[in-house]
């Protein structure tokens, strides 16, 4: 991919959670067709990996309860993947159903957020995700892996980074074509992501990785930026910073996309999004859904939209 006159990455590709990891911790529940619109405006932006929604208990996250009907709804497009959290066989076979050909299956490094977030031990999720993995492959699915809270847990405190890189090499052996790393609740701090990437780096090609981060405590953009510097080329992002585990405790957003797309544009990291396109759809979700946004950059934006005496006041 080639590095630009700063040393990063030429380019990096984003792929969007909002639909999913956004709006599964949202208080305003959008209806089928607001996630259309939604996923389309992500699509008009630029973003070319989004995942949709999730196939998990409606009692657990109601705000998912529609995702067949939503992945039935949106067109089929060659240069579109959508994706669809599935936590096992039983939400597998939902997406299959549905007609899903991309999914992403998850599992936490700590004990503790595993067993609140899926109910299972880590050895549990591992054996169960084996079957939904084989199942997956027999249909030709691609597969993305999740391990979460692997810079901190918000029960357990520390997590051990060579557990981490187990479960990561178990997902890959799984046929996952790529695994997220997960900041589940934002406690990574850039000295500490960058040392974890470097290790996860010298075991796993860029391709293979890529960096999901929560902006809980307002480090997503630093701790992005020392993944591009290790050579980090995916990361997760949410239009708006929307988001949050439900299952963990203190998680607020996602980063946000357009920060993260402002960041690398000044740092001269093509991305493929369009900045004012993305901005038009957290003016959707805020002016005409109702949902709480948090990114900073999209905050800016509204700020200077509004009237001088205003602002200034
Ligand atoms: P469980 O209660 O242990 O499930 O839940 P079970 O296998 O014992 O079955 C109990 C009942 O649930 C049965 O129904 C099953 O059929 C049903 P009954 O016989 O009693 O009528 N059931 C299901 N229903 C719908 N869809 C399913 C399903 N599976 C079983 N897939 C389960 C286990 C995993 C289902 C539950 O714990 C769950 O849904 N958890 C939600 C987890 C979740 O969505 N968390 C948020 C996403 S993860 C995240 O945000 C982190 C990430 O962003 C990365 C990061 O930030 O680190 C990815
Ligand atoms: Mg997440």
């Amino acid at each position: 991919m080639g590095t630009n006159k700063h040393a990063l990455p030429a380019k990096a590709r984003l792929f969007e959670v909002g639909p999913r990891d956004g709006l599964q911790n949202e208080r305003v529940h959008l209806n089928v067709q607001q996630k259309v619109e939604l996923i389309l405006g992500l699509i008009d932006a630029g973003m070319r990996d989004i995942e949709v929604g999730s196939f998990v208990h409606p009692k657990w996250i109601p705000q998912m309860a529609d995702t067949d009907a939503v992945l039935r709804a949106l067109p089929k497009r060659d240069d579109v993947r959508y994706w669809v959290l599935v936590p096992n066989l039983r939400g597998l076979e939902g997406a299959i159903e549905a007609g899903a050909e991309n999914i992403a299956v998850f599992l936490s490094s700590s004990e503790s957020h595993n067993k609140k977030n899926i109910n299972r031990s880590i050895d549990e999720s591992l054996e169960s995700l084996r079957e939904v993995t084989a199942v997956a492959r027999g249909e030709a699915m691609t597969i993305r892996g999740y391990v979460s809270t692997v810079f901190g847990c918000p029960y357990e405190g520390d997590v051990d980074f060579t557990r981490v890189l187990e479960i990561t090499g178990a997902l890959i052996e799984m046929g996952a074509s790529q695994v997220s790393l997960g900041d589940t609740t934002g406690m990574g701090s850039p000295y500490q992501v960058r040392d974890r990437l470097e290790r996860a780096l010298d075991v796993f090609p860029t391709e293979q990785l890529a960096l999901h981060l929560h902006d809980t405590r307002g480090l997503g953009l630093a701790n992005a930026l020392v993944g591009l510097e290790v050579g980090m080329t995916t990361f997760d992002t949410s239009v708006g910073g929307m988001g949050g585990c439900p299952y963990a405790p203190g998680a607020s957003g996602n980063l946000g996309s357009e920060d993260l797309v402002h960041m690398l544009q000044t740092a001269g990291v093509e991305t493929g999004v369009d900045l004012a396109r993305l901005l038009d759809v957290s003016h959707l979700l805020e002016n005409d859904f109702g949902t709480t946004l948090n990114s900073r950059f999209y905050r800016y934006a509204q700020a200077g939209a509004r009237p001088a005496s205003r602002a200034t006041s």
